[in-house]
């Protein structure tokens, strides 16, 4: 590799990670925090999030939004990264939170964020998370199927604002396990049930029907879904609220084309004025593309292997922190963080005990070497929130870094947090004294 080559390789490298990502002596420097810093004071796998790329991306969607629809609101998706640290800035940030489900909804109050300000999701909302959110004064909560209109007829004591989720028949080009708007979708309803719920709703003296809700996939690189959704929702009657979900891609390798945020707000509100009430509220509910460019991990290299057919370079996390592989088939980059550049080909793989625990087929790495640190970018969505204990891994911390300083704003598991569910049951105690 040429000089001029090894620079490209790098600044492509670079352009990856966080805006303000820069190296000091070939190594990488996060929120102005080296890798070798960080992984020596929290350790490795380590999810690192760099605070003001973070705030910069909620301010961009926030301001992006209402210059060009005023009567709006962003509320991000917090199943893209639900940790109370993120809830909290989101919230001071002046957004509205999307929380599905009881326990996003106890970490967004937690944080302090104002619930009437939440939107509540779920395909399958218990009747234990509708009282939850009632209770919280959740502003407003997502019909989905007809089960939920029954139970909130029985459950709200006095008002509740609600939407409909419909399912537009529009099918994204993206993963099957995160396409949502097609017509075989387990989330919400078919046009022609939209109808009847509208009717039924028009009907309720508890429920206030204050419009609709649209959300067609994830890592949708297209801004044609999301229009065809708008136009698809259109002809369903005239409503005060219209909410368009979530789903723009994000930047996860240097050949990827994702539009920018402006492209698909420009994309989202041209097809509003076109086929919705000019005095509606639009909300959008980003979540990949608001967290996840905004994070890394760091690992360490644990060995480096070679075999017959492939080179392999294993770390110490895997499939417990990164799901987003082997679910979706996502592809990831990575470079050694301590020696930032390209190199010979390897197998990136994990330490669990599966073939599939593959975090990157081929990935170019700069003479990687045992104790060396893998950096792997645009780790913010989705990975955390599917992070698990698989061999007993234990799930990493997340660091906020910002300005040279770095601090924990959840810390990693422990082998005591493993046990610590352990209940004693009577069976045991019986079969041990046998
Ligand atoms: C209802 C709803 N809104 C928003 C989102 C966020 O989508 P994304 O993270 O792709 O922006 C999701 C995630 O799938 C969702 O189910």
């Amino acid at each position: 590799m040429t000089m001029s080559q090894h620079d490209q390789a790098t600044a492509d490298l670079l352009s990856l990670f966080a805006p303000g990502a820069t190296l000091d002596n070939e190594e990488l420097v996060i929120g102005g925090c080296r890798a070798s810093e960080l992984a020596a004071s929290v350790g490795t796998p380590a999810l690192i999030i760099d605070e003001s790329a973070l705030r910069a991306r909620a301010r961009h969607y926030r301001d992006g939004l209402a210059s060009r629809w005023p009567n709006s609101q962003v509320m991000w998706a917090s199943k893209s990264l639900p940790c109370t640290a993120l809830y909290r800035v989101m919230h001071e940030e002046g957004l509205g939170i999307d929380v599905a489900g009881g326990g996003e909804l106890v970490m967004a109050l937690s944080a302090g964020a104002d619930p009437s300000n939440f939107v509540l999701h779920g395909n399958a909302k218990t009747e234990r998370e509708l009282e939850m959110a009632i209770a919280a004064g959740v502003g407003t909560i997502v019909i989905d199927n007809f089960d939920d209109i029954d139970r909130l007829e029985r459950m709200v004591p006095d008002v509740q604002a609600v939407l409909v989720r419909v399912m537009p028949n529009v099918d994204a080009a993206t993963h099957d396990a995160i396409s949502t708007g097609h017509s075989n979708s387990k989330f919400g309803l078919s046009l022609d049930d939209a109808k009847r719920a509208i009717e039924r709703l028009g009907a309720s003296d508890r429920l206030r029907l204050d419009g609709l809700h649209v959300h067609v996939g994830s890592q949708i690189l297209d801004t044609k879904p999301f229009t065809r959704a708008v136009e698809a929702i259109a002809g369903l009657g005239e409503f005060r609220v219209y909410d368009l979900g979530g789903g723009l891609g994000a930047r996860y390798t240097c050949d990827m084309q994702v539009p920018p945020i402006e492209e698909y707000l420009d994309a989202l509100v041209t097809a509003a004025h076109e086929h919705l009430p000019s005095s509606a509220r639009i909300l959008i509910e980003p979540g990949r593309s608001m967290v996840a460019e905004t994070a890394m991990t760091l690992y360490s290299v644990v060995t480096v292997k070679h075999g017959p057919t492939r080179s392999f370079v294993a770390v110490d996390g895997g499939m417990g922190d990164n799901l987003e592989v082997s679910l979706y088939g996502q592809a990831f980059d990575a470079t050694v963080a301590n020696r930032v550049g390209r190199g010979e080909l390897f197998s990136l793989v994990g330490r669990h005990c599966e073939s599939g625990d593959q975090l990157i087929e081929s990935v170019a790495l700069r003479e990687p070497r045992v104790g060396d640190l893998i950096a792997v970018p645009v780790t913010g969505a989705y990975c955390m929130t599917m992070a698990n204990n698989y061999n007993g891994a234990l799930r990493p911390p997340i660091v906020m870094v910002n300005n040279g300083e770095a601090h924990v704003v959840q810390r990693r598991e422990t082998y005591d947090d493993l046990v610590g569910r352990d209940v004693a049951w009577p069976g045991a105690r019986r079969r041990s004294s046998d």
